[in-house]
């Protein structure tokens, strides 16, 4: 699947310095912090602007902005967190810059919820050893700063936004970088259909690979889109098998699939715990932080208590929280139990992992470079280096925030000049839309939480065959399944290469971690038409010039 996606011929073209793709927290703060350090940003969006990931994100964003908190132990949790597999550079950026990022955002219009006396309301979550959590809304923290971004925005005339725009592919020169992209549009009158935008530099933003999966806690939007384009373009990705497992996602069911309702760990910050059928508490004695440890340890002790005792689920108990409490403090997961039928004031709610967060993606510097020239990734598409192996919980928004600034501080000094892109030749390739079910069923059952050799040799004959079902119809669908064969293969085959378990990737046939061969990141990218792996060993992650817990 290296060729270029099958798109018909450009109808129209314009011209902006810079095209951000996407427009969460951080393709907006990219392009709000670009605004007028280059001529025009052009921001577009697959779907409207807040059916993005950052819109459903509930807990909050995590930073050292609480009475005793430092960067220091923000940076010991979150390499605790991602088990071996941090850039420590790129996690001291994100924690030394992240409590300005986040003043930023409130001197912006973000409205966090506050104490009393006026100060921030912080709550904790599973790795956390301080309340370091930012929240708004009580669980609505992205739809909050989601809608300060967007009230940006549009006080901003120099951005220009363009809506159900999916970007197909790059153009690009003779050297290899960024000349332009390829979209499609779908119902905005005069730019309607396939064109072209000429540009200097490219943003991606455009968020992560929920869909690969039958259950996941991302919104429709999510199918890999951004990583395959980098990727068919010649970017490096790496990390892609740590795809992290929310624990507590919403069971509603065996057939249930697509976007299932989260459970944020915050009710867990609040005092809920795991019990199994017998209504036993089961975190106890598993992790010293017990049911708020981190994320993979909490998913994986889940999973293991469903095959040890065959039910499809655990329950969450956070009826002690009571109902005053429910209603202030998490007003949406109420009202999403409700609408399934449960009221967790008085019930348990059925709860079991789903996938949540890709750790991997476009692998950049800590500028958001990628190795593509005039290509820059921020957020969820791309891999800095700041979750390793497992995200602490609520690092992402502030990843988003801290490198899409910084991409706005080197970005304009470093823009391209105009360039013609040179005709595309590669194969037109195009997967028929009809196989997306059958991709998620064996990427849940084979790559999902649980992995082994030959399950993932199996899935990769799967996706191989899938690949093959050519698309008859060149649709947004058919584009999204070919972005998905793209991100789902390389994925299981870095799971595959990883024989040992670290962080979000379990092995079942490797069982414990293995930092003698396996530290250090699958990398992945095309050269001349044919896929290239590499292993680079990480720097050792030593903890003692961290804050202490
Ligand atoms: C949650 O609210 O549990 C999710 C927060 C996150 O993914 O960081």
């Amino acid at each position: 699947m290296v060729g270029r996606l099958a798109a018909a011929q450009p109808g129209w073209s314009v011209r902006a310095d810079v095209v951000v793709v996407g427009s969460g927290i951080a393709g907006l703060t990219a392009a709000l912090r670009l605004r007028g350090l280059v001529d025009k940003v052009l921001v577009v969006t697959k779907d409207v602007l807040d059916a993005g990931s950052t819109q459903w994100a509930q807990g909050g964003i995590a930073a050292a902005l609480g009475p005793g908190d430092t960067p220091g132990q923000h940076e010991r949790d979150t390499l605790v967190a991602g088990a071996g597999a941090c850039d420590r550079e790129a996690v001291r950026v994100l924690v030394t810059e992240g409590p300005d990022a986040v003043r930023e955002l409130i001197a912006l219009g973000t409205s966090f919820d506050l104490h009393p006396d006026g100060e921030l309301s912080l709550t904790r979550e599973g790795g956390h050893h301080r309340d370091r959590i930012a929240h708004a809304g009580g669980d609505a923290t992205g739809a909050e700063i989601q809608r300060a971004l967007i009230a940006a925005v549009a006080r901003a005339p120099e951005i220009e936004v363009v809506e159900h725009a999916l970007a197909v592919d790059l153009q690009l020169a003779g050297d290899g970088g960024v000349a332009g992209v390829t979209l499609h549009v779908m119902g905005e009158g005069r730019r309607d259909g396939v064109g072209a935008v000429r540009c200097r530099a490219v943003v991606l933003a455009s968020g992560g690979l929920g869909h690969v999966y039958s259950q996941t806690t991302n919104p429709a939007v999510a199918t890999g889109d951004g990583m395959a384009l980098a990727y068919r373009a010649g970017a490096v990705l790496q990390d892609l098998e740590f795809v992290q497992f929310h624990p507590t996602v919403m069971w509603l069911g065996p057939h249930s699939r697509g976007q299932q309702p989260l459970i944020s760990e915050a009710v867990r910050g609040e005092g809920a715990f795991l019990v199994d059928w017998e209504g036993r508490p089961f975190m106890q004695g598993v992790h010293p932080l017990a049911d708020l440890a981190p994320r993979d340890v909490v998913a994986k002790a889940i999973t293991r208590r469903m095959m040890a005792t065959g039910h499809p689920h655990m329950w969450l108990d956070a009826r002690h929280l009571g109902r005053s409490f429910w209603t202030s403090r998490f007003p949406t997961i109420l009202a999403s139990c409700r609408q399934h039928g449960i009221d967790p004031v008085t019930e348990l709610v059925p709860v079991a992992p789903a996938c949540h967060y890709a750790s991997g993606g476009v692998a950049t510097d800590v500028w958001g470079r990628s190795n593509v020239p005039g290509l820059y990734a921020t957020g969820e598409v791309a891999c800095s280096g700041v979750h390793g192996a497992n995200r602490l919980a609520s690092n992402s928004l502030l990843e988003g925030l801290v490198f899409s600034r910084r991409i706005a501080e080197v970005l304009p000094g470093e823009l391209r000049p105009w360039t013609d892109p040179v005709a595309d030749t590669r194969e037109p390739v195009l997967v028929d839309g009809a196989g997306r079910p059958a991709l998620q069923e064996e990427m849940t059952a084979r790559a999902g939480v649980l992995r082994s050799a030959g399950g993932l040799m199996a899935a990769l004959d799967t996706l191989a065959g899938i690949s093959r079902l050519a698309g008859p119809t060149v649709d947004q669908d058919a584009w999204e399944t070919t972005n998905l064969v793209t991100v789902s293969t390389l994925l299981a085959e870095a799971a595959l290469l990883r024989e040992e378990t670290r962080g979000s990737h379990w092995r079942e046939d490797f069982p414990e971690r293995d930092d003698l061969d396996q530290s250090g990141h699958h990398e992945w990218w095309v050269e001349n038409g044919e896929l290239r792996h590499g292993f680079r060993p990480a720097v050792p992650t030593d903890l003692s010039a961290a804050g202490r817990p």
